[in-house]
């Protein structure tokens, strides 16, 4: 039976695709004010400003190709049993050729209704305040904001219970609940954090630090798992 892969990755993995991260100098939130853009209330207030900043961030996903990083783990299937949790709303993974991936805080490319949250729609342009689900209500984005549920969390965790081999890649890991799936990892398991900036690495054992970016130290560390 093949080794299980579990990798937690954020937006630090598709920085070298060209979409910024959000807490590094110059990142998005510099720009935005999250309770602004990424809450509920920040939709109640203004719906047309949420939507421009996700409709934006769409067009430029729509310009984005996967990096290096993407497509190695999509290649690390070749020899390992390898399940994606990602923060990013993006679809680098699966245009990487990652074939699990899990969306802990939804998908851009994705639209839901306000009323029924079951009603989610594959979407490639932009959200207009008027684009209703087949019930007619109003459309938002597929993201889970500051203050929702994270539902995804109930299929990540046990799949990081399960992980012979737990990577973590371009992520500040200051956001919860996501931030606490290292937690689950077992103590014996072998487990690697890939960031180029110096962080607060999570206190957990076993853990090295691969200080490269994404493109770079992902590549390295696929080649060194496929050659085990
Ligand atoms: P952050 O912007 O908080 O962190 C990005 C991480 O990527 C940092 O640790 C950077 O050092 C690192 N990084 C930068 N360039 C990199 C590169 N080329 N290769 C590898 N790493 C690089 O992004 P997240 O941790 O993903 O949620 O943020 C978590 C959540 O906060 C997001 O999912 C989003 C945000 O608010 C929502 O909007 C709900």
């Amino acid at each position: 039976m093949k080794k299980k892969v579990v990798v937690l990755t954020g937006a630090g993995i598709s920085a070298e695709s060209g979409l910024k991260t959000f807490r590094d100098s110059n990142g998005l939130w510099e720009e935005y004010r999250i309770e602004d853009v990424a809450s509920p209330e920040g939709w109640q207030r203004n719906k047309k400003l949420v939507l421009d900043f996700y409709n934006q961030r769409r067009r430029q996903l729509l310009e984005c190709k996967p990096n290096r990083a993407h497509t190695a783990l999509a290649e690390l299937e070749q020899k390992y049993d390898v399940s994606i949790i990602t923060q990013n709303v993006d679809n680098l993974h699966e245009l990487g050729g990652s074939t699990q991936v899990i969306h802990l805080h939804g998908e851009l490319l994705k639209a839901r209704s306000t009323e029924h949250e079951d009603l989610v729609y594959d979407w490639q342009k932009d959200i207009a305040i008027g684009d209703t689900c087949e019930k007619g209500a109003q459309l938002r984005p597929h993201i889970v904001w500051f203050g929702e549920a994270v539902p995804k969390m109930d299929e990540a965790i046990p799949l990081v219970r399960q992980a012979d081999i737990f990577i973590v890649v371009g992520t500040s890991l200051v956001v919860y609940p996501a931030a606490g799936l290292v937690n689950y990892t077992s103590y014996e398991t072998p487990k690697w954090l890939i960031d180029p900036n110096d962080m607060a690495l999570p206190r957990i054992p076993n853990l090295k630090f691969i200080n490269e970016k994404a493109t770079i130290g992902v590549d390295y560390l696929v080649k060194q798992l496929l050659k085990e």
